[in-house]
């Protein structure tokens, strides 16, 4: 839907207002009417980059989610802070993974005599806590568009890797990129004793992947690829790697939002694209290259937005940048200190990949 003028109006003069004190990072899901006032947009990587790399602006308004706005305190300087403009942002694949659950499985890796050999590789998309319990036990992040130079890493560093929290990304990864099979990969389950695995079968894997998934992405079927196949001859599947692996396995490219943008830039004038990520993302595209002659449709029949990146709407963008403009700090995202010297030292690992 359009956006209200009278709120355009007023976002648009608190951020006149707020000037240079203010930069505003939007990410690729965000909706239409919140994305128009972002300084930049970018997937998570870019914009972890793009958040350090203004130490001058003292607020940093992050139009994306809870894990996201964490990331950028944590890599921003003491006077930087970072405000989301709806706590209610979350992200579920996040909540998947808490501090106590990734001890108690530390705990059982090492009871099976396994916790030396491995180097925890978590996504991008965990809150603080886990990405800390990742900094201390010499690990990295990743994000989808460097998750293969993240294990090429971990395992120089180590024979097995736990990757948390998202199985999906670890597997296609693994499976794809690396060359390794899908017997190379355990499932550890959380809510089950012992992560519903034998000591052996951990002895065994090489990727120990937490069950975890993205809600979003989780939906796209095979059934999706086969039907917009048969829908649309000729067309190209591109899906991101949050996708299930039989999704990944049957499309022609995977790759994070913003190759999948990259990817549509490059493609010749009269190719056919169907797109399996976020639909606000591809809503976007599929208007801004229409005008190029490129088709580009949604991968799946159904509606998929993302619910956490939707929360932050232009109402909220708008409380928070007037509340800053006059002088009110809120939703500060403020992560602390102990926590973020261990994140940070896992963040600072990522960011240093080759
Ligand atoms: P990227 O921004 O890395 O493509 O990840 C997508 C996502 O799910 C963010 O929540
Ligand atoms: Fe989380 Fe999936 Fe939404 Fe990304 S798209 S914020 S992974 S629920």
């Amino acid at each position: 839907s359009p956006s209200d003028p009278d709120l355009v109006e007023r976002a648009r003069a608190a951020k006149e207002k707020l000037g240079d004190k203010v930069f505003v990072l939007g990410h690729h899901y965000q909706r239409d009417e919140v994305i128009q006032f972002a300084d930049v947009t970018g997937d998570s990587f870019k914009l972890a980059r793009d958040a350090a790399a203004k130490p001058e602006a003292e607020y940093i308004v992050f139009c994306g989610v809870h894990f996201m706005a964490e990331s950028a305190d944590i890599l921003t300087t003491d006077d930087q802070k970072v405000v989301l403009p709806d706590l209610a942002a979350g992200c579920s694949m996040a909540d998947m993974a808490t501090a106590e659950q990734v001890a108690e499985c530390w705990d059982v890796l090492t009871e099976a005599g396994i916790a030396e050999q491995v180097v925890p590789v978590s996504y991008m998309n965990s809150s603080a806590d886990i990405k800390a319990f990742t900094g201390k036990h010499g690990g990295t992040i990743c994000t989808s568009s460097n998750a293969k130079r993240a294990l090429d890493w971990a395992f120089e560093q180590g024979e097995k890797v736990l990757f948390l929290p998202d199985q999906h990304l670890g597997r296609n990864t693994a499976v794809r990129d690396m060359g390794m099979s899908l017997e190379d990969c355990v499932v550890y389950n959380p809510h089950k004793p012992n992560g519903g695995l034998t000591a052996e079968e951990l002895r065994a894997a090489k990727m120990i992947l937490w069950r975890g998934h993205c809600s979003v992405h989780g939906r796209f079927s095979l059934d999706s690829v086969n039907d917009v196949r048969e829908r649309i001859p000729g067309v190209n599947v591109l899906v991101h790697p949050e996708c299930k692996h039989e999704v990944v396995a049957a499309a022609d490219y995977v790759g994070s939002t913003e190759y999948i943008i990259k990817t549509l830039e490059a493609a010749p004038a009269g190719s056919k694209w169907a797109i399996g990520t976020e639909l606000n993302l591809v809503k976007r595209l599929a208007n801004r290259f229409a005008a190029e002659g490129k088709e580009v449709v949604f991968l799946d029949k159904t509606v998929c937005f993302c619910s956490t990146m939707n929360r932050i709407d232009l109402p909220h963008l708008v409380w928070a940048l007037e509340s800053l403009a006059e002088g009110n700090l809120v939703n500060q995202i403020q992560v602390d200190k102990e926590t973020e010297s261990f994140a940070k030292l896992a963040l600072e690992r990522m960011l240093a990949l080759p």
